[in-house]
């Protein structure tokens, strides 16, 4: 997987199309990164953002990022699962936009020592958020094959699934699984083959950083309390939210919380995409993180 090291935001412009920042109010950033697409929603006419993000570092390039907006902007490390704990610390009760942008940022990925790509060689950690949970080493060190086999298959849809899992098992005994450098020679070696059109290891490094950031976990139920809090149609228009997901399986849990929301008696939204929208040409040949990155949105109604 190539990826730059300047990060730039995906779709930025469909989702100000989509958020339509320029209505003003209060938004939400649950996954705030760098700080690119907060910034486009404040330039776009967002009175105020609250941008969250687990990872520190993160937050402390979009806090260089966002500075110009002064107190419009307020950053608080969370997970995006507690939105509800910190809207109702601040006392707010609706806002007019909530964006999740989700899975790694390319600093992530290209920041030395997170142990998340297998371009370099280095211990093998794979958190978001370092001040907390086991590390991919750490959970290598004593998972049952069975259940990694389960993990490699369902995060990473590696077909091989079972086969990686077994070279792990069988190279521990060994010595330990530590860095990105061992993890992907035991995983080409197991998946065996000519390459096709990207690395072997690419599914089971994916499939693992899902499992280590519980990235899926709550994603469903948490979409569902994030409409929650948009503001309801009234005078004024519903509030809006946005997802961008770059893997089907995150894609699928996002189509379906939507798509059970807009339906039925009681149904608490209307889909403002009823296709995912994705990035032209010209975008993923600007930004290849962009190539399967997929953005559905809805209307509070
Ligand atoms: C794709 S990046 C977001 C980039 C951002 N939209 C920008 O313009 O810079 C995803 C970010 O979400 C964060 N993240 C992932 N899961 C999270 C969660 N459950 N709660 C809070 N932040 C999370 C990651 O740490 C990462 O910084």
């Amino acid at each position: 997987m190539e990826e730059r090291a300047e990060h730039v935001p995906v779709l930025v412009d469909e989702v100000r199309s989509l958020l339509d920042p320029a209505r003003g109010g209060m938004f939400v950033d649950g996954t705030v990164g760098l700080g690119g697409h907060a910034r486009m929603l404040l330039e776009g006419g967002a009175d105020r953002l609250i941008g969250l993000d687990r990872d520190r570092d993160a937050l402390a390039v979009a806090r260089g990022t966002l500075a110009g907006f002064g107190d419009r902007v307020e950053l608080v490390h969370a997970d995006y699962r507690s939105l509800d704990e910190v809207l109702d610390a601040r006392g707010i009760a609706h806002v007019a936009g909530i964006l999740l942008d989700l899975g790694v940022s390319s600093m992530q990925l290209d920041q030395p020592g997170r142990g998340f790509s297998f371009r370099r060689d280095e211990p093998l950690d794979m958190r978001m958020d370092r001040s907390r949970g086991e590390t991919a080493a750490e959970r290598l060190a004593t998972v049952e094959e069975a259940e990694l086999a389960d993990v490699i298959y369902q995060f990473g849809e590696e077909r091989k699934s079972r086969r990686v899992a077994r070279a792990i098992v069988e190279a521990r005994r060994a010595s330990p699984v530590e860095t990105t450098g061992q993890l992907a020679a035991i995983v080409r070696r197991a998946v065996g083959g000519p390459w096709q059109r990207i690395d072997p290891a690419t599914r089971t490094f994916q499939a693992l950083r899902i499992w280590v950031n519980a990235e899926l976990d709550g994603l469903e139920s948490c979409i569902g309390r994030a409409v929650e809090r948009l503001q309801p149609a009234g005078e004024a228009a519903g509030g809006r939210m946005a997802v961008i997901a770059f893997h089907s399986l995150e894609d699928r849990i996002v189509k379906h919380a939507f798509r059970a929301m807009a339906q039925g008696d009681r149904r608490a939204v209307r889909l403002l995409t009823k296709r995912p929208v994705v990035a032209g040409d010209e975008e993923v040949a600007a930004n290849p993180r962009a190539r399967s990155a997929k953005l559905r949105a809805v209307e509070r109604l």
